[in-house]
């Protein structure tokens, strides 16, 4: 695919699709990441003589026009995040947008309304990719966490207009590639998380590219009922015993090591500083739930990471919602910081969760890479193709 060094972008109008699906509360933005990381690529395309017209979803209006689901709200953000004014037209297609293109002076940027208003986005609707389409002159896709979705926005615009990668989707697709497309081995997976059930197809995918797989959270209960261990009140799919065998027979034909915790942190209740205990992972109390990993379980996860050149890490070991249930997640996350700092380690993380458990252990600044994607991460990590990056291939 091309990237903005191969487009003659003087004078020229560039939808750039961003993600800026970011967390909103009580009308403003509690976590500008998302912002902050499309900064390269509008200051880029300006300084390439280019007109930046960002092309945008927030949140799921299922095609209707939902006020609360305006983008305007993201606006105050996303100038201070670039540092400079930008405009704002009340629709992404037709003669608001095209009127607000007309108007926009060099320099300036342009931010178009949410495009999820139009039901022609979810449905890829080839009218509505050519309403789109004739606002401007060069489409630059820089929505790598929007990827997977194969909407008008993300995936028709590049078979319509003259297509490019921003930076920001090079950078994320590149340190995925550096993780496990062409990884310096050994590599070691972390895949935690509530349940079994939506990473069944991640974990098929890890046990063939990987040396060890970490299994931890809610996960890997069903790991260790499967091995016929009594996880008393834990989170536990019991339905999936079967499938997490399969797994586990499957790695070690595939010469994956998986590791499981040796020992837990148990509680009686689902709450903040819930009195708890350290057992063995096969002594969990018939009346109390596992909530983390325990020291000893941390400790042969920290010697995988030392032991590794790549590490790849989905989902949190534990409740790190709720302390002292980060402990883990926050030794290992803090542990793989020290060996990327180091030079030791290639580290990189992605997911809403892991990337929420990383900022609050402080780990994060010193991972490789950590991606702004939650699902988009998952479906790559899953192997499968990214409508949004296959488009730029084709294009
Ligand atoms: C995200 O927040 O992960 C992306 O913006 C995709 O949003 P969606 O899950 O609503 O498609």
């Amino acid at each position: 695919w091309k990237t903005l060094d191969d487009m003659d972008l003087t004078g020229k109008v560039v939808l750039t699709r961003v993600d800026i699906n970011v967390p909103v509360e009580n009308g403003r933005v509690t976590d500008a990441t998302r912002i902050e990381r499309i900064v390269p690529t509008v200051k880029d395309i300006l300084a390439k003589g280019g007109k930046p017209v960002l092309l945008a979803h927030f949140d799921r209006p299922k095609g209707k026009v939902v006020p609360e689901m305006s983008l305007r709200v993201v606006l105050p953000a996303l100038e201070a995040g670039l540092g400079t004014k930008v405009a704002f037209a009340e629709d992404c297609i037709g003669p608001k947008a095209s009127e607000a293109v007309a108007a926009l002076a060099p320099g300036e940027v342009l931010l178009l309304e949410n495009t999820r208003f139009h039901a022609g986005e979810e449905k890829n609707d080839p009218a509505f990719v050519k309403a789109l389409a004739a606002v401007g002159d060069i489409y630059c896709n820089d929505a790598f966490s929007a990827a997977h979705r194969a909407h008008a926005s993300t995936e028709g615009l590049a078979h319509e207009m003259p297509s490019c990668a921003g930076r920001l989707m090079q950078a994320e697709l590149g340190a995925l590639e550096k993780a496990l497309g062409k990884p310096e081995r050994p590599v070691v997976a972390v895949v935690g998380g509530a349940k079994v059930s939506t990473k069944l197809d991640l974990l098929g995918n890890l046990i063939s590219r990987v040396d060890t797989l970490v299994i931890g959270g809610g996960m890997a209960n069903t790991f260790l009922a499967a091995q016929g261990i009594d996880v008393g009140k834990s989170l536990c799919e019991h339905d999936l015993t079967d499938t997490a065998k399969d797994v586990a027979e499957k790695a070690s034909a595939a010469g994956c090591t998986i590791l499981l915790p040796v020992d837990v942190v148990v509680a009686r209740e689902f709450k903040a500083n819930a009195a708890n205990e350290i057992v063995p992972a096969d002594k969990c109390p018939a009346d109390a739930m596992i909530l983390d990993a325990g020291p000893e379980a941390t400790k042969a996860i920290t010697a995988a990471f030392e032991a590794a050149k790549t590490l790849v890490w989905n989902g949190p070991l534990g409740a790190f919602e709720i302390p002292p249930f980060n402990a883990a997640t926050d030794a290992a996350a803090t542990e793989a910081a020290r060996l990327t700092r180091e030079g030791k380690l290639l580290s990189v993380a992605g997911g809403g969760d892991t990337v929420a458990a990383l900022n609050a252990s402080g780990a994060a600044e010193d991972f490789t890479y950590v991606s702004t994607a939650g699902g988009a991460f998952l479906e790559w990590l899953e192997g499968k193709t990214l409508p949004g990056v296959a488009a730029l291939e084709q294009a």
